[in-house]
């Protein structure tokens, strides 16, 4: 018999997706983004997304089953987003989620976000190794988690202590004036420039590793890149873009990956994925490549489309969960805008 065929729901941030899987075989993934509609505040406005998704949800569910030549009927579960996120725009998914269950009289299964980053490599890379490790890095979250069963045994190992990766990225973007989003920006400069300027590292001193050896801290770099532009500009002189995106660059994915490889042979796994908007970069992803490789530890990074956010990375969590019989969730559950990672289905 066919495997059940899932429609995935996600709304937690500025990208509405649909997404359809069977098994492990993506069927199809619709996005919308609001991105542009934020570009000019040079981050996410809450009430700004929450419209967007509105607007966006049904042409998406639509969008998504005429591309993978199905109807609504044929579905067999839902999976959404249930958190983290922010609460407003979370809450237009879950409702659209819970109208479609209704309707069509299937279970659907409320889903956390993150893990969604991480199932979603088996649409490329086939079966989950578990246990593996994983890295999320993006605008909303930079967290290091040790997954025993994606499905529902999930422990949060590391997160940042301020700012997420991708904020960073954003933040020293604004003050270097280049574009919002600022990862692609930076990550194309830096291709251009040398590693010159000796940034931070976030929590690798002796003292931090004691109570921090998994988390992560990026406001301090950031405002050693602002302190360093700052002075140029007093002293008259030109900022090297480049060789700031390139310095600031290797901080951050230094950290990243150190810290990852780290986790991996602390608790004994052998197997990394990294995911979540950052993990386009190509810095970071070449650095991981080499880092993973000296340490005998086998890396999964998803292409960059399923990496940022989509339907699919929830549509591919709630096939598995569906697979492993995990009971689905009440109708009435609540959007939870800090869902613990721990909490895989509500
Ligand atoms: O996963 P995502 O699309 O949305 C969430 O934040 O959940 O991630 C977006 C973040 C932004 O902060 C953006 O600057 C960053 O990912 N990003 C990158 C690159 N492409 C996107 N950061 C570094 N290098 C990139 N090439
Ligand atoms: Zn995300």
């Amino acid at each position: 018999m066919d495997q059940p065929l899932v429609l995935g729901i996600e709304s937690s941030c500025d990208e509405t997706g649909v997404g359809l899987v069977r098994g492990h075989t993506l069927l199809a993934d619709a996005v919308a983004s609001s991105m542009e509609q934020h570009a000019p505040f040079g981050g996410v406005v809450p009430e700004i997304a929450s419209r967007a998704h509105l607007e966006a949800i049904v042409p998406m569910i639509e969008s998504a089953c005429e591309k993978a030549s199905v109807r609504l009927s044929d579905v067999d579960a839902i999976a959404v987003t249930a958190g983290p996120g922010l609460a407003g725009a979370l809450m237009v998914g879950v409702g659209a989620a819970k109208a479609l269950a209704l309707g069509l009289g299937k279970p659907v299964y409320g889903v956390n976000h993150l893990a969604g980053h991480v199932a979603v490599d088996q649409l490329e890379h086939g079966a989950l190794p578990e246990p593996c490790l994983a890295l999320l890095v993006s605008g909303g979250h930079s967290n290091l988690l040790q997954v025993n069963d994606i499905s529902g045994d999930i422990v949060s190992l590391g997160n940042t202590i301020d700012d997420a990766a991708g904020e960073a990225y954003d933040k020293v973007a604004r003050l270097l004036d280049l574009p919002y989003p600022g990862g692609p920006p930076i990550d194309r400069e830096a291709a251009s420039g040398s590693v010159t300027i000796d940034f931070p590292r976030g929590l690798t001193s002796r003292k931090d590793l004691e109570r921090h050896r998994f988390d992560f801290s990026f406001s301090g770099l950031k405002t050693a890149v602002a302190r360093w532009v700052e002075a140029r500009h007093r002293a008259g002189e030109p900022v090297p873009v480049a060789d700031v995106c390139a310095s600031f660059q290797e901080a951050v994915v230094d950290v990243l990956t150190r810290k990852a490889i780290d986790a991996a042979l602390t608790h004994g796994i052998h197997d990394l994925v990294i995911s979540g908007g950052v993990a386009a970069n190509s810095r970071l992803r070449a650095l991981a490549e080499e880092r993973a490789a000296a340490a005998g530890v086998r890396l999964r990074v998803p292409k960059r489309n399923l990496c940022t956010d989509n339907g699919a990375m929830i549509a591919a969590l709630g096939s598995e969960v569906v697979a492993r019989g995990r009971p689905a969730s009440a109708l009435d559950f609540p959007a939870d805008s800090s869902q613990p990672v721990g909490t895989v289905v509500v």
